[in-house]
């Protein structure tokens, strides 16, 4: 197992710790508590690859809120044979505002599209951010170099920011544990929280999610709340990357399904199998909870007796829902309205002999559970919205003799690995009641294929391949991140940058505008350059010593306003044209721009296309902006205009479509930034070269330059220049140090 220790400790954060503790007349009693959370961590606790490692200390750290704060404690309750627990102390008041409130008032509806159920109050989110920093402060007074800080789930959004404040070098993921919700849910949240959570998550060095759409979601909201670049599934903060992907959580397979043939879940089989003589069994198990589809269910099971009156008396639903958040008033007006529908239905269908439901309030203990998973012959899993829903992975793991049928919500998670069930949509009663006999009657070959291959894989993608894979991705993120800090402009490469320019005879600086020198705008026209920004450039063009080129895709006009009276050179239209100092403009060679009249009609009809999109046309050019755009449509439309374009300069060997920042532009392949560079730099001998830009573009002036030149990459893209830096203001520094 040695070659798996990636991380010298584990530290979990999660909201539950994984026991309840209650005073008894016999002393403190632990009982787990409920919830896919806990069920998933504590079996990983259990089994965990990173115990066996040196000395006596424990490889786990739990924190978590101490669940009854009613009992005193004693330290003694939180020993444990495989991990610490650390818990957090809160008041009963900061919990409701924390737990009852903002986290289950507000983000447990939205983030399950139900957002009429939201309550929206400013103490909710004031005492949601004292809790996290409560974590955040047990958390730094046990973390060392080394460890690996897991935070789990919605009631510690803002932790990994937080701890990242307090420990920058530390590895942090974050898991996710219910869906995130598409932007539009997102975005009824104020702005202030939304901008909160998302720096708050983006605090970690990986996000996880149960599925690919969730991923995709918190992408987009991403986008939509921050300025921070996203390709693919990285985001790029100005510290650090961040990777967002896709980790379907596992149960333990192999308990689950070696527990079946345990005696005492024999003995529970017998005694369930004794009530039920000659009788069909539906099971479901769910924490009471509106996510659930409780209702919804209860009306599909209705229909169902209604339209197969042939199963009357020949079929029974046990139907248990486990006490969850009943301080909270959905929860309590929910329970009634269940604990009402049961009875009407079974008022309206028992006989004397025989009740079509059989409800219980209360939790399972692990065998009862096992044993009905096992002898039911439908597991009925029909949540309206469920992050995954393990309940419905444990039902398939407990089929040991291949004879239960799942149906399944396409609304879990679970849905998107488990397609060989009865796939059904939980507000569809009618289908719901059909379904419920097509199970009743399929063929035992068709049940057991389906569960096979649903067996397979979650034998194969079990929890502990769930926990390795995120251990792993974290580990190659954080890699990821130290290649990228290797080329950072750090301290040392700092003052070797400004020592060897004080020792240089013969200077050129070559440095591109937009992202380099100013900050990007909403229009062009309004990214005008500082005065703070030009002082520096006009100092540094003071010295006889330097040459500065300003080397940028705009237009001659746009650049000559904005460096009017100061000493440098400017390339301007990516190196079409170059003034050098008083000279006039120079062009590269004499263009044949017909081109521009097929092309344009081509871009007008992408502004139409795409609402904020606009086109900018320069004289060797023509670019399409879409800054303004909505980022999705825009990528769309960004796909679509470079195929078409691609067809029409297909015959065209010298024309290139280049990739700016947020703009797509078409130009002839007879020059760039870097043949600009090389027409400057020829005859001439310099004994410093520096050259510094933020978009693709600048890589041909990187590419151009001697191997001696120090190029620097603005943000953190992959470059070919020597170093990255995160942001233009900290390269302004740079420039600044140079000449203070
Ligand atoms: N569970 C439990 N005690 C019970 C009933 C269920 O510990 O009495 C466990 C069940 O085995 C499962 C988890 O609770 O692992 C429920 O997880 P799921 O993802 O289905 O739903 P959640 O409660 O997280 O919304
Ligand atoms: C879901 C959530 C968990 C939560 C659990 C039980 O599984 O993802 O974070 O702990 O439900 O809910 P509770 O409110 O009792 O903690």
């Amino acid at each position: 197992m040695d070659n798996n220790i990636l991380f010298e400790r584990l530290i979990i954060a999660a909201y539950r710790l994984p026991f309840k503790f209650t005073q008894t007349k016999s002393g403190i009693k632990a009982v787990q508590n409920s919830g896919g959370l806990v069920s998933a961590i504590l079996t990983l606790s259990e089994k965990f690859m990173l115990i066996a490692g040196n000395g006596n200390e424990k490889k786990i750290i739990w924190t978590g809120i101490a669940d009854d704060m009613s009992v005193d404690l004693p330290s003694a309750a939180f020993e444990n044979e495989q991990f610490d627990i650390v818990p957090v102390g809160i008041s009963p008041k900061l919990n409701d505002l924390h737990y009852a409130g903002f986290s289950n008032d507000l983000l447990w509806p939205l983030f399950h599209y139900f957002p009429s159920y939201c309550v929206y109050n400013n103490d909710y989110f004031v005492g949601y951010k004292e809790v996290n920093s409560r974590f955040c402060d047990e958390i730094i007074k046990v973390a060392k170099p080394g460890d690996f800080i897991w935070v789990h789930d919605y009631q510690l959004l803002l932790l990994p920011e937080m701890i990242r404040e307090r420990l920058p070098g530390v590895t942090i993921g974050f898991f996710l544990h219910i869906p995130f919700p598409s932007f539009e849910l997102f975005r009824l949240l104020p702005r202030y929280w939304r901008e909160s959570i998302i720096t708050g998550m983006l605090g970690a060095d990986l996000i996880g999610f149960h599925t690919n759409d969730y991923t995709q979601h918190f992408i987009k909201c991403v986008k939509r709340t921050t300025i921070f670049e996203c390709h693919q599934n990285i985001i790029y903060t100005p510290n650090k990357l961040v990777k967002a992907d896709v980790f379907p959580i596992g149960i333990d397979y192999d308990k689950f399904h070696n527990a079946c043939l345990n005696e005492n879940v024999l003995a529970e089989k017998q005694k369930i199998l004794k009530n039920l003589p000659g009788q069909k069994l539906i099971f479901s198990v769910d924490r009471l909870d509106y996510s659930k589809g409780l209702l919804l269910r209860l009306k599909g099971y209705e229909t169902f007796l209604e339209k197969f009156p042939e199963w009357h008396t020949k079929v029974v639903y046990n139907m248990v829902v486990v006490p969850s958040r009943d301080s909270i008033e959905k929860y309590k007006e929910m329970k009634k309205e269940i604990e009402s529908t049961v009875g009407r239905i079974n008022g309206q269908y028992s006989s004397l002999a025989w009740r079509p439901i059989i409800y219980q309030y209360r939790s399972l203990s692990f065998n009862e559970m096992v044993a009905l998973y096992d002898v039911s012959d439908v597991g009925l899993i029909t949540p309206l919205r469920d992050g995954m829903n393990l309940v419905a992975k444990e039902y398939v793991a407990c089929q040991v003799e291949n004879k239960g049928v799942l149906i399944l919500s396409e609304m879990a998670g679970a849905a998107a690995e488990l397609d060989d069930a009865l796939i059904i949509n939980p507000v569809d009663h009618n289908l719901l009641a059909e379904a419920i006999h097509t199970a009743l009657v399929m063929e035992p070959a068709d049940k057991h294929a389906r569960l096979e291959r649903m067996q397979h894989r979650l034998a194969t993608y079990n929890v502990f391949t769930w926990a390795y894979d995120f251990f792993h991705q974290a580990y190659d993120t954080k890699e990821h991140q130290r290649m990228l800090n290797v080329k950072f402009v750090n301290n040392p490469i700092a003052s070797q940058i400004t020592s060897e320019y004080h020792n240089a005879h013969s200077r050129i600086l070559f440095l591109d505008y937009d992202g380099t020198l100013v900050a990007f705008s909403k229009y062009p026209e309004l990214a005008v350059i500082d005065r703070k920004t030009i002082n520096i450039i006009k100092k540094i063009s003071q010295d006889p010593k330097n040459h500065i080129v300003i080397i940028s895709g705009r237009n001659r006009e746009f650049l000559e306003r904005q460096f009017k009276g100061i000493n440098v050179t400017l390339v301007a239209e990516h190196g079409y044209f170059i003034k050098r100092g008083n000279d006039l403009w120079e062009a590269a060679f004499d263009p044949d721009l017909h081109w521009k009249e097929t092309v344009m009609p081509v871009l007008l009809e992408y502004v139409n296309r795409c609402n904020g999109t606009f086109v900018e046309e320069k004289t060797s050019s023509i670019a399409w902006h879409y800054r303004n755009a909505d980022s999705d449509l825009a990528q769309r439309r960004l796909h679509e205009l470079r195929d078409d374009l691609t067809e029409i300069i297909r015959n065209k060997p010298d024309f290139e479509i280049i990739d700016g920042n947020k703009v797509l532009e078409l130009k002839s392949g007879r020059y760039d930034k870097g043949q600009a560079a090389n027409a400057l730099l020829l005859n001439e001998s310099f004994d410093f070269i520096l050259a510094a830009g933020d978009d693709k573009t600048d890589e041909f002036l990187f590419k151009a330059l001697p191997e001696t030149a120090y190029t620097i990459r603005i943000g953190l893209s992959p470059s070919l220049a020597k170093f990255n830096v995160a942001e233009f203001t900290i390269f302004l520094e740079l420039l600044k140090a140079l000449v203070s």
